[in-house]
Formats: structure tokens, C-alpha cells, sequence
């Protein structure tokens, strides 16, 4: 048993939130005090599951002078305030992507960081899904040549933002999915582009009163290459899998076609043609399998060690700047220039 286990909380009882607390209750270097939804039910819930106290409000967590550090999984658009209150409170925190909605509110969370010198890591897991690994491994090894030319997409079923989410409006897939494509681009290019142009159309779920995008395009342009991302969030519910994620990067050397939407497994029967999402998060038993339990477990281990977490605060901004940049590239018609 580690003497110096993690005391950690989870903010968020929602969708992501089971993830956090699934895989803090199931790791030995962490130790799951407590976990704070505005939904008391919600937090009761946890609570019970996951064998630890709820909370209602951020304040109790601050409070909790055992609590070191915090997972942030509140909706994309409600991060700012927990951040800045948890920063200030001196509690280490795993921010789930998109870091903010807006230029404004990441300034807000980097500032109030930068200010009380706490950890704060940025949950992008696509950087642990193990193609995205293997890809980027070959790369810095120096057997890819130069990343050149990058498509990708991340889809949801039209279920996520017209069932799942009750904050939908206030995101978009700009940022709930386009922020993992922005860092996707970003792992494997190695750095960030230098301009943006971005399109996008509002029609079949501003039909339904969800105020978002239905789909944007994003064009990245960088020094020596370039990127076309794209996310919709309106595929048919009878698509066979929540998400349809497919990545292809050319190189000056070589190709990568990775296609997440088959994980190796169909499962068929009279009413339902089921693609799961088992590399993601798949608990079984008393075993979680899949990569997205892997940051949490890396933040923890940065807590414990003292040293940076391997995804920062400065990604977390670079990324929300760059989706900023192509909501006004959407607004204006216009290419934006990134500052470097
Ligand atoms: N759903 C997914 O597949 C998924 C995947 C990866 C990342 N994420 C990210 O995780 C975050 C949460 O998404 P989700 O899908 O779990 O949303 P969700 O709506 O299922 O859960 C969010 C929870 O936060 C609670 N909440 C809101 N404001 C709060 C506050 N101030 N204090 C305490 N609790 C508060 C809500 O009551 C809700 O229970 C988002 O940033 C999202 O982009 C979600």
C-alpha cells in the first residue's frame, strides 16, 4: 500500500464524472475522500457507489483541508468558476477538455493557477488512445518524415446533444469534440498552426431548440502542413457506435489511417447493431479497462511526485485559442492568425 496516497475529490456526477471516480476509487495511489454534484441526488449516488462522502456545493470541497486535489468534470461551460475557487483554495486539479468555452474564462483558470503555483493538468485522453500512441512513438522516432497533411473527424450520434448533455446550447462539437481533434492535430504535428479558416452551419438542432452548431469544419494551416478537422453532431441514432472517430495523417515518409469506430467487436440482435467503445472506459468487475482511466492515474502520480503533469495548463489555453480563432473565422468569413 503507498504511503502517500492522493486524497482526491470528483466535482461533476455526470457522464465523465463516473469515469474520475471509477478509476480514483480503483487506484491504489488515490484515495477517494469525496465527491460534489448541485444535484444532491446525483451526489448521493456517487457517494454510495464509490464509498465516500457528497458534497453540493465547491465550497465544502475548498474547505476540505484533507482534499489535495480535484477532478473538474462540471459541463464545458462551467468550469471557470470551480477552477478559480478550487485554484485559490490550493487544491491540484484535473480539468476535463475543453478547458473553457471562451478566451476569457481560460485566462481566468490559467491567471488564478499561475497564481497559486497548483498543479493543473487537462484531461485530453485521446492522447493516451493507444493508435494515437503508437503513431506519435513512430514519429519521434523519426520513422514518419514530417507530418504534411492530417484529416480527421469526431461525430457524435444527434442522441449526445439532444439527450445526454442539458447543456448542449451552451457548448457546441466545436468544443466538447473538436477540442480532442485541436490536441489530436497538436500531439501528432508537435506544434501549433499559424493560421485558421472555419465554416459551420446551425439548422437541425437549433430546430430543436439546442442554440449549437450542428457541424463545423476547421482548416489548420501550419508552417510545413495542414489539417481539416471536423465534428457534427447530428449522426442518426442507428449509427452503430456513440462516436465516429477516423484520423489520417500522410507524411513526407509515410501514412496513418486510424479508424476508432471499429474496436474490434460487433455485437447484433434484433433491435440494435452495437459497435461498444471498449478502448475508452469499460469497467468489468472489480477491472477497469481502457485508456481513458490513464490521465487521471498520471495526474495523481504528478500530485504524488511533485512534477509537471504531462498535459498542462498551456495546452489547455492554446487549445481553447484556437477553437476561439475558428468561431471567428466562422463569424467573419475571414482566415485568423494565430499569435506564436
Ligand atoms: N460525456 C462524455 O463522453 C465526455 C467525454 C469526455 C469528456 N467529457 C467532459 O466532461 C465534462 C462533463 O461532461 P459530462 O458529459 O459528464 O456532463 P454531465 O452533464 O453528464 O455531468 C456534469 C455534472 O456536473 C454537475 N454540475 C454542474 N455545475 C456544477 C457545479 N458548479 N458544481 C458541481 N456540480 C456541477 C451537473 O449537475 C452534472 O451532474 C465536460 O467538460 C465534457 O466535455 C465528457
Amino acid at each position: 500500500m503507498p504511503e502517500n496516497k492522493v486524497n482526491v475529490a470528483v466535482v461533476g456526477c455526470g457522464i465523465f464524472g463516473e469515469v474520475h471516480a471509477a478509476t480514483y476509487a480503483g487506484f491504489e495511489d488515490a484515495n477517494l475522500v469525496a465527491v460534489c454534484d448541485v444535484d444532491a441526488e446525483r451526489a448521493a449516488d456517487f457517494a454510495e457507489r464509490f464509498d465516500c462522502r457528497a458534497c453540493t456545493s465547491v465550497a465544502e470541497i475548498a474547505a476540505d483541508e484533507a482534499i489535495e486535489a480535484v477532478s473538474v468534470v462540471t459541463p464545458d461551460c462551467d468550469h471557470r468558476e470551480v477552477c478559480v475557487e478550487l485554484a485559490r483554495s490550493g487544491k491540484h486539479m484535473l480539468i476535463e477538455k475543453p478547458l473553457a468555452t471562451s478566451v476569457e474564462d481560460a485566462d481566468a483558470i490559467a491567471l488564478a493557477v499561475d497564481e497559486t503555483g497548483v498543479t493543473a493538468m487537462i484531461d485530453f485522453h485521446n492522447r493516451y488512445h493507444p493508435a494515437i500512441l503508437v503513431a506519435k512513438a513512430r514519429l519521434d522516432r523519426g520513422e514518419m518524415g514530417k507530418p504534411q497533411v492530417m484529416y480527421a473527424r469526431l461525430s457524435d450520434r444527434i442522441e449526445v446533444a439532444t439527450e445526454w448533455l442539458s447543456w448542449a446550447g451552451r457548448s457546441g462539437p466545436e468544443w466538447f469534440l473538436g477540442s480532442h481533434l485541436v490536441d489530436v492535430a497538436r500531439v501528432l504535428f508537435g506544434k501549433q498552426p499559424r493560421r485558421v479558416f472555419a465554416d459551420a452551419r446551425k439548422d437541425v438542432l437549433a430546430a430543436r431548440g439546442i442554440d449549437c452548431y450542428d457541424s463545423v469544419q476547421m482548416h489548420l494551416s501550419y508552417d510545413d502542413g495542414m489539417a481539416t478537422l471536423e465534428t457534427s453532431w447530428i449522426i442518426p441514432n442507428a449509427w452503430p457506435m456513440v462516436c465516429d472517430f477516423y484520423v489520417s495523417l500522410q507524411t513526407t515518409e509515410a501514412r496513418a489511417d486510424i479508424d476508432m469506430s471499429n474496436q474490434g467487436a460487433t455485437i447484433v440482435d434484433d433491435g440494435r447493431y452495437d459497435r461498444p467503445f471498449l478502448f475508452g472506459h469499460t469497467p468489468m468487475g472489480r477491472a477497469d479497462f481502457g485508456f481513458m482511466s490513464y490521465p487521471i492515474r498520471d495526474f495523481v502520480r504528478a500530485v504524488q511526485s511533485g512534477q509537471p503533469a504531462p498535459c498542462t495548463i498551456d495546452d489547455g489555453l492554446d487549445n481553447v485559442r484556437i477553437i476561439a480563432a475558428a468561431m471567428e473565422s466562422i463569424q467573419t468569413g475571414q482566415v485568423v492568425e494565430l499569435e506564436t
